[in-house]
């Protein structure tokens, strides 16, 4: 893997069935495989299941371009002001294998609904698999950011939803 995973989810395993079973789909063939949409309150594991969901995905030795980014940080790399907001994008629209984040999980506003249109259409034009977390209901996320992306999310995705407790709070 090129991209780091980050330290909190180094060892992260998916246990879900679910996702065990979209990750051996992407591993027997990305050019085929859906996309992935983790939903669930906070702290019910949606990113811990996501990195999971990666590692199981790429196996051993798979040489695949992946590239896992917050929503929050999407949209802040991509403001016109910043180093390459083209460049960013680039690198998020053109991999194997994207991890967004917390979709939604930035103020809304007419430019973040469309700067994220332009990844979400790009990469299902080209029909490459994503994974989303989101702890935001479908029909608030269409309120955030439009119908052109949920109606993309809901023909794409393979939605799984985690149910369960704040684990950051149990663990406390
Ligand atoms: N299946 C699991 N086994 C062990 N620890 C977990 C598991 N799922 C989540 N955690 C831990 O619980 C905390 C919250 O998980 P996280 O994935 O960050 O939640 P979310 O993304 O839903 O807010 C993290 O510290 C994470 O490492
Ligand atoms: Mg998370």
């Amino acid at each position: 893997m090129r991209q780091a995973v980050p330290r909190r989810y180094r060892e992260a395993v998916a246990d879900q069935p679910d996702i065990l079973a979209w990750a051996a789909d992407f591993h027997a063939d990305p050019t085929t495989c859906r996309s992935l949409l983790i939903s669930g309150p906070v702290g019910t594991g949606k990113t811990f299941q996501a990195y999971g969901a990666i590692r199981a995905a790429l196996g051993c030795g798979r040489s695949v371009r992946w590239e896992a980014v917050p929503f929050a940080d999407f949209t802040a790399a991509l403001r016109p002001s910043g180093r390459d907001p083209e460049g960013s994008l680039e690198r998020y629209r053109d991999a194997a294998l994207l991890l967004v984040d917390d979709l939604g999980a930035a103020k809304s506003s007419e430019w973040v609904e469309e700067t994220t249109y332009r990844l979400i259409n790009a990469r299902y034009e080209a029909m490459q698999p994503t994974i989303f977390t989101t702890n935001i209901p479908l029909a608030q996320l269409r309120d955030g950011l439009g119908d052109r992306i949920a109606s993309r999310l809901v023909e794409t995705c393979k939605v799984i939803a985690l149910l369960g407790s704040d684990r950051r709070r149990a663990a406390a």
